[in-house]
């Protein structure tokens, strides 16, 4: 594999595809030929041959969940921990999803919603928080961690301001092991004798995207208390995030954290994380077709501004640490800077700034961005700037 290139001035040239052209070399005008030819069409690319196909999601959630309620935080908030089916099969899997509501709100409540990738114990050292069943499959041996990633999460910040949170462990959905394909979510979908998915179907991100699909499936239809949904993911998960808010509409604003490769950053910049390296290094993430544009990232009909256009109108935000330059800060920036089109279409801003901001400093359209001092990690800042953008959007 080819160094990893940290030198601007070793970006290659390239030409981004212009995602309101058509194939035929005419131009998308309208909201109507935007929304009923090309934004199926180039949603149907990143499906076959990026993400992969993933299984339709079952039509209802059938099966009581089970619910533990404590109130949290000196009173702020109540958690509720309920396990969710992800089938509607006697054996199927559940996920374990803690869902954080503010005491005293009069109507439902936005919420974000997001994976995390070390339990639901991981995010408070409070002793009744379960341990979910795929949190025992894969790290039975070793230390609990309860709250050792609490910073990550900004609870009470989030509770204070009147948004909700519910979280789920990424492994009750699938694992990150690198051959892991059994016992997961893939294999209740294998026909027989397959041990992997088709080349075309659905990778590890494909699968987490589902699985908080099928989330907000049960939190729109089992608790009155949730009224709109903002999915948030860090990196792996908000790669995840991004592509689950794509798909469904019922995502009222994304937020992509440090995502970068496959999540906001540009590919044909090929600056940091590369399509070979994350095909490679990760090699279960994406769907094996999208193996082949391993060091041609030139020859990919979108690139990730595109999937960036596929939230239009709906509000995203992009964010960026300084030091996280495996994750391409400025190919982040451009990701949202180039779906402006998209968003223009909409009579919406985008994007505003034209440059990438200053250090701390967010940019506040329809697309967010920020890039923070620091590292690849979520800070009390980015919360800060997330629920600064939800009230910009969602109480305005
Ligand atoms: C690795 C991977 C990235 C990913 C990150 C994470 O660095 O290469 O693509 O975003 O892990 O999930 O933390």
């Amino acid at each position: 594999m080819p160094d990893v290139n940290y030198d601007e001035s070793n970006v290659p040239d390239y030409t981004l595809p212009d995602p309101l052209l058509r194939d035929d070399g005419t131009i998308i005008k309208t909201i109507d030929a935007w929304e009923s030819e090309q934004r199926p069409h180039l949603l149907s690319i990143f499906e076959e041959q990026i993400y992969g196909q993933a299984p339709p999601l079952p039509d209802t959630i059938d099966r009581t969940s089970h619910v533990v309620e404590h109130i949290v935080f000196d009173a702020l908030g109540v958690r509720r921990q309920i396990t969710v089916p992800l089938l509607n099969s006697e054996s199927s899997p559940t996920m374990l999803m803690s869902l954080y509501l503010p005491v005293g709100a009069f109507a439902p409540v936005d919420i974000f919603l997001g994976l995390n990738f070390n339990g639901n114990h991981s995010l408070e050292p409070d002793d009744s928080i379960l341990i979910s069943s795929g949190w025992e499959r894969h790290n039975s041996d070793d230390e609990i961690g309860r709250g050792a990633k609490a910073s990550l999460w900004s609870l009470e910040q989030i509770l204070s301001r009147g948004y909700g949170l519910a979280t789920i462990y990424h492994a009750d959905i699938t694992t990150d092991l690198k051959d892991g394909y059994d016992g997961n979510i893939f294999s209740y979908f294998y026909k027989d004798g397959q041990t992997q998915p088709e080349p075309n179907q659905w990778g590890a991100i494909g699968a987490w995207a589902w699985g908080l699909r099928r989330a907000m499936d049960y939190l729109l239809t089992h608790e009155s208390s949730v009224n709109r949904i903002m999915l948030m993911g860090h990196s792996r998960l908000g790669k995840a995030a991004l592509w689950a808010g794509v798909q469904d509409d019922r995502c009222a604003l994304a937020v992509s954290n440090n995502s970068g490769c496959m999540g906001a950053a540009l590919s044909r910049r090929a600056f940091g994380e590369t399509v070979e390296a994350i095909n490679t290094n990760w090699s279960r993430w994406l769907c094996k077709d999208f193996h082949q544009y391993n060091g041609k990232e030139s020859d990919l009909p979108i690139d990730q501004h595109t999937l960036i256009t596929l939230m239009a109108p709906r509000p995203v935000y992009i964010a960026s640490a300084e030091d996280d330059l495996w994750a391409d800060p400025y190919g982040e920036f451009l990701g949202g800077y180039h779906a402006n089109l998209v968003y223009h279409l909409y009579g919406k801003e985008g994007l505003t700034a034209t440059e990438q901001p200053i250090l701390n400093q967010p940019s506040m359209g329809t697309i967010g961005y920020h890039i923070r001092t620091g590292e690849h990690d979520v800070t009390a800042f980015d919360w800060q700037c997330y629920l600064d953008f939800a009230d910009y959007h969602l109480r305005t």
